[in-house]
């Protein structure tokens, strides 16, 4: 073994001592190296934590939103005199316009301004929608139009006032640019400064309010923080390509007055920056977002992106009032030999006297006869000719298809096939009359809808032509804390022809 031919270089004297020399010197390079870093980084830190202009806001939209109008100060010039400790009503008074009036005390409709996004060239069809839940002197808000509508076109007094929206041409947009100014509603109903304003309700021309229960929805939150209220589409296909998260259009929205007041600072820019998105409601979804708000769906609110017949999603409405539907041209006229505008003509004269109750469903089991009953209240009526589980009769039978595919589903709620044997299908009626009987009672009548083949059937129930429901009108308390659905209960015998039933609170 030769003592030069040491293969291990550390085993060398001289190299030893240079490798033992740099180690300390690598060791002292390391060691400086670690203390300067430490001291820099402890600098940073100290000089971040105690000088206030080392902080930078993010995601920071303000900064984003370069090439905008800047929003009109005067509308904003009330300083806000900013104090800590528990909030009391002194500090949310919010400045527009100098004062802003504020009342205490439960939401009603006076406290709601409506959007509603149209143009001058359908308003003239489908105002008749509006028409049948704007009440004039007491719904607040206006139609946006692209310009001023022929003289023809509008009613006064009877759909809502409409006005002009502002320039919104100088925005981009890729696909749609109406879809630009709608988005921009929510900001020029906020500019307008009406007073004691708790929320903004953005809707289309086409979509039907139920007013009430709008209010009753609304009142659940405090309208002091920031909310955005609605409901996304029936159709997973359609959620999946816009946003679980977003508020669909058609069905409504509500967006706070703290919301829209932070909204508003924003929405200009953002605007430009979805400008590849198609449509209004995605643009301010995507701006609520940036401001950090989610969604908080409420199932009242109806898209209907469903094609064909709604007619299951309606009879298995969820336990929640109803407060919207869109789409209505889209899909089959809701009571049979009916127009579209008839079906909803009828089922507005139910939600008149009883606005909670509509819609809501309840069922009950005759053991006797093993038929198994359902109503969904001032719409329709169900026999089955078998003992159905209440889940089943609870879930929404598949009448319809998707929106965008016509396919099955999926659905964002379960729903069952229709039986393939003809036979075993329930025996359906729809609303023909409805009574205010006695004190805060309703008697609302369904009448047989029996199609040809189903009468070859020869089932026992074709005898029962009418369906009378007794029920005791809905406080709006019932659904919205604590909501359950009612219970049925069935008459002993038909009288002429007629099944009675009765609806009440299940509480004993
Ligand atoms: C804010 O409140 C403080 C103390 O309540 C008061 O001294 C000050 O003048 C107020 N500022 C404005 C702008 O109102
Ligand atoms: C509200 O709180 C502020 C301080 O946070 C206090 O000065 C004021 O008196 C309070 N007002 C009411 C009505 O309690
Ligand atoms: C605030 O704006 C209003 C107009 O909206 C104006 O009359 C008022 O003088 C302004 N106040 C201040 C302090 O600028
Ligand atoms: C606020 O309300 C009072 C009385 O309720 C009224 O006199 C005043 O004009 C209102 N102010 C505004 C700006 O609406
Ligand atoms: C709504 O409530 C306010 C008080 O908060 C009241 O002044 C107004 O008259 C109410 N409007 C309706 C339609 O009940
Ligand atoms: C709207 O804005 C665009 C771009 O700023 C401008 O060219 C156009 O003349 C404006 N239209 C009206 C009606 O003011």
């Amino acid at each position: 073994m030769s003592q030069f031919g040491d293969p291990n270089p550390t085993h060398h004297p001289f190299k030893l001592f240079v490798s033992r020399a740099t180690d300390h010197l690598t060791k002292f390079f390391k060691w400086a190296v670690l203390i300067t870093l430490l001291a820099s980084l402890s600098l940073v830190l100290y000089s971040a934590f105690t000088s206030p202009t080392a902080w930078f806001p993010c995601p920071d939209y303000h900064a984003l939103t370069p090439n905008t109008t800047p929003t009109p100060t005067h509308l904003f010039n009330e300083t806000r005199n900013v104090s800590i400790g528990p909030t009391n009503i002194s500090h949310i008074v919010f400045g527009i316009g100098g004062s802003r009036n504020v009342s205490i005390g439960p939401t009603n409709i006076s406290h709601i301004v409506f959007g509603i996004g149209g143009s001058a060239k359908t308003w003239a069809h489908r105002r008749r929608y509006s028409e049948l839940w704007w009440q004039p002197d007491v719904t607040r808000g206006y139609v946006w139009l692209d310009e001023r509508p022929g003289r023809r076109t509008t009613s006064p007094g009877k759909s809502p006032p409409y006005r002009v929206s502002e320039n919104w041409t100088r925005f981009k947009y890729s696909s749609s640019q109406p879809a630009v100014r709608i988005a921009r509603i929510v900001l020029e109903s906020f500019r307008l400064g009406l007073p004691d304003v708790r929320w903004f309700v953005m809707g289309d021309d086409d979509t039907v309010f139920f007013t009430d229960n709008l209010v009753s929805v609304l009142s659940k939150y405090d309208h002091h923080s920031m909310y955005y209220v609605g409901g996304n589409s029936e159709s997973v296909e359609q959620n999946v390509m816009h946003s679980y998260e977003m508020a669909f259009g058609g069905g409504g929205f509500a967006i706070s007055y703290p919301l829209a007041a932070e909204l508003v600072k924003v929405l200009d820019g953002c605007i430009d920056r979805y400008y590849y998105f198609y449509g209004s409601d995605q643009r301010v979804w995507a701006c609520v977002k940036e401001i950090g708000v989610s969604l908080t769906i409420e199932r009242g609110f109806h898209q209907i992106d469903v094609r064909g017949d709604a007619y299951g999603l309606l009879a298995a409405h969820p336990v929640t009032p109803l407060v919207s539907f869109h789409h209505l041209d889209s899909v089959n006229p809701l009571f049979p030999g009916r127009t579209r505008l008839e079906s909803l003509q009828t089922l507005i004269q139910a939600y008149r006297v009883d606005p909670v109750q509509t819609l809501q469903q309840s069922f009950c089991h005759d053991r006797k006869r093993k038929w198994s009953i359902s109503v969904a209240w001032g719409y329709t009526a169900q026999i089955y000719p078998s003992l159905l589980a209440e889940k089943d009769l609870a879930t929404a039978m598949l009448t319809f298809k998707t929106w965008r595919s016509w396919s099955d589903g999926p659905f964002t709620f379960n729903t069952r096939p229709m039986e393939s044997d003809l036979c075993q299908q329930p025996i359906i009626y729809f609303l023909d009359k409805v009574e205010e009987v006695g004190q805060g009672q309703t008697l609302t009548t369904y009448k047989v809808n029996l199609g040809k083949p189903q009468k070859k059937c020869g089932s026992s129930i074709t005898a029962v032509q009418r369906i009378a429901v007794l029920a005791s009108k809905m406080d709006p308390q019932e659904l919205v804390e604590g909501p359950r659905r009612r219970c049925l209960e069935i008459g002993e015998s038909l009288k002429r022809n007629t099944m009675r039933v009765r609806i009440r609170s299940c509480k004993r």
